[in-house]
């Protein structure tokens, strides 16, 4: 039989971007490079040679774009702000011309009643910061408070939420431990460092965007997913427990609890020193924050490697990073990303984290797909795998909200196809198809189906 799942009154339906992946205009107006400008001219780095210089020209489009936005009914609609337009060498003066950019996308939207939701930093970290230790450097979280002190000064009367960090698990593992993303450095050591000054950065600024944006809520978004053990045996229960505590607890227990987790401390301050981490680091990684923005997207089932795990040490090979075997049934569908598909996945993990850090509001910042999308004869993109993807995962954050869940609210991802980092543009994950070549934007079927999603505030189920 069919039901209605209805969702709360004021639940906030939007969508989610970021400004590596769409804006484009690399170098104008002053900006200054960033670690994506750098890597993805690497060659070999990522998909094609791929870049983001053009990305969906999303800079040149602020006005076109949010109308729109305005069109599929969204009511926010989360940014990220490039730091190097900002302070293009990421301390100093202030670039205005991109601050006005930023200072015009907020006008547009708000002019259309969709509220701004910015995340300051969702991974182009200025090249002159890298140059200098980038996240391995303390310094670089002093200069982050600085340019969250800006960013609070010149829109946070005008933003709803200010999100501090996007992901910084893929910032810091990725990016410093993997290599996978830029900066592409490679040790077990610098991604544990790196992860610390992101989360000590997160701190700083929250206590700065309080003195100077009150009435913003400032919170942070982390990727979340919790592990299905392949079976019972100790080897796959510590696998899976492994994972959760390296993705989920290590940056939530320091920021909700004000502690890191006791079970891989001595492990990862035997990697990475004992200096990093000073007096009074996780009051200041305490700082409290107005709400918790959780990306999800996919759950794996693991399995121990052959031998119960050993303590990593400098010594341990790269790619023991990832020690456990994801062996979740070929059946199962995936998305392009060859992901899982798993609805239930995401309400277990608004479930675990209710239970865990108590009922801090929670938004979904980013869920969504890739898939094969093309535009057929007609001029429509017929995404009906996406629509059945957001059904079930929004089906899954209703349950979490009937069972007490404090969700606020839920933002695609994304908007548009855009630069999927090391992927190039070899994904496509919009709402809105992106012709890479005309700039041409087509609403997916998906995006017609979510506008009607947002004027029912609610899904149809068979
Ligand atoms: C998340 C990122 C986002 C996008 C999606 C697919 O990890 O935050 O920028 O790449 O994955």
């Amino acid at each position: 039989m069919a039901s209605r799942l209805v969702f709360p009154e004021d639940f906030t339906w939007g969508a989610a971007t970021a400004s590596y992946q769409i804006e484009g205009a690399a170098k104008e107006d002053g900006k200054g490079r960033s670690i994506w400008d750098t890597f993805s001219h690497t060659p070999g780095a990522t998909l094609h040679g791929d870049t983001g210089d053009v990305a969906c020209d999303h800079y040149h489009r602020v006005a076109t774009d949010v109308a729109l936005m305005a069109e599929l009914g969204l009511k926010a609609y989360r940014f990220s702000i490039s730091w190097p337009r900002i302070l293009p060498t990421g301390t100093g003066a202030v670039n205005q011309a991109g601050l006005d950019f930023y200072r015009r996308l907020v006008d547009e939207l708000l002019e259309r009643g969709i509220k701004p939701a910015a995340t300051l930093y969702h991974w182009d970290l200025p090249q002159d910061l890298e140059d200098q230790g980038g996240w391995l450097n303390r310094d670089t979280s002093l200069h982050f408070a600085d340019y969250a002190r800006v960013i609070g000064e010149a829109l946070g009367d005008r933003l709803e939420n200010i999100i501090t960090l996007n992901e910084p698990w893929v910032s810091s593992f990725i990016g410093y431990t993997t290599g996978h993303h830029a900066p592409g450095k490679q040790d077990l050591g610098d991604g544990v460092i790196a992860a610390h000054h992101l989360l000590l950065g997160h701190g700083l600024a929250v206590s700065n965007l309080r003195d100077v944006a009150g009435s913003c809520d400032v919170g942070i978004t982390v990727n979340l997913s919790l592990a299905i053990p392949a079976s019972n045996t100790e080897l796959d229960l510590g696998a899976a427990a492994r994972h959760d505590d390296q993705l989920d607890r290590w940056f939530l227990d320091p920021i909700l609890k004000g502690q890191y987790p006791q079970s891989l401390l001595a492990e990862y301050v035997g990697l990475a020193g004992d200096e990093f981490i000073h007096d009074g680091d996780l009051a200041t990684i305490n700082a409290g924050i107005d709400f918790l923005g959780v990306n999800y997207y996919t759950r794996n089932i693991v399995a121990g490697r052959a031998a119960p795990h050993q303590p990593w040490t400098r010594q341990t090979p790269l790619w023991e990073f990832n020690n456990f075997d994801d062996v979740t049934p070929h059946g199962v569908p995936r998305t392009t990303k060859d992901w899982p598909i798993d609805p239930d996945g995401l309400h277990a993990v608004l479930r675990w984290v209710s239970a865990t850090y108590g009922s801090i509001p929670l938004y979904v910042t980013e869920n969504g797909a890739a898939f094969i999308d093309y535009v057929d004869q007609s001029g429509s993109v017929h995404d009906s795998q996406r629509i059945d993807y957001l059904q079930g995962h929004f089906a899954a954050a209703h349950r979490a909200l009937e069972e007490g869940v404090n969700l606020r609210g839920y933002f695609v991802w994304s908007l548009f196809d855009n630069f999927e980092w090391a992927d190039g543009y070899s994904q496509r994950f919009g709402l809105i198809f992106v012709d890479y070549h005309t700039q041409e934007r087509i609403l997916k079927d998906s995006a017609h189906w979510y506008r009607a999603v947002i004027n029912a505030n609610a899904i149809d189920q068979s």
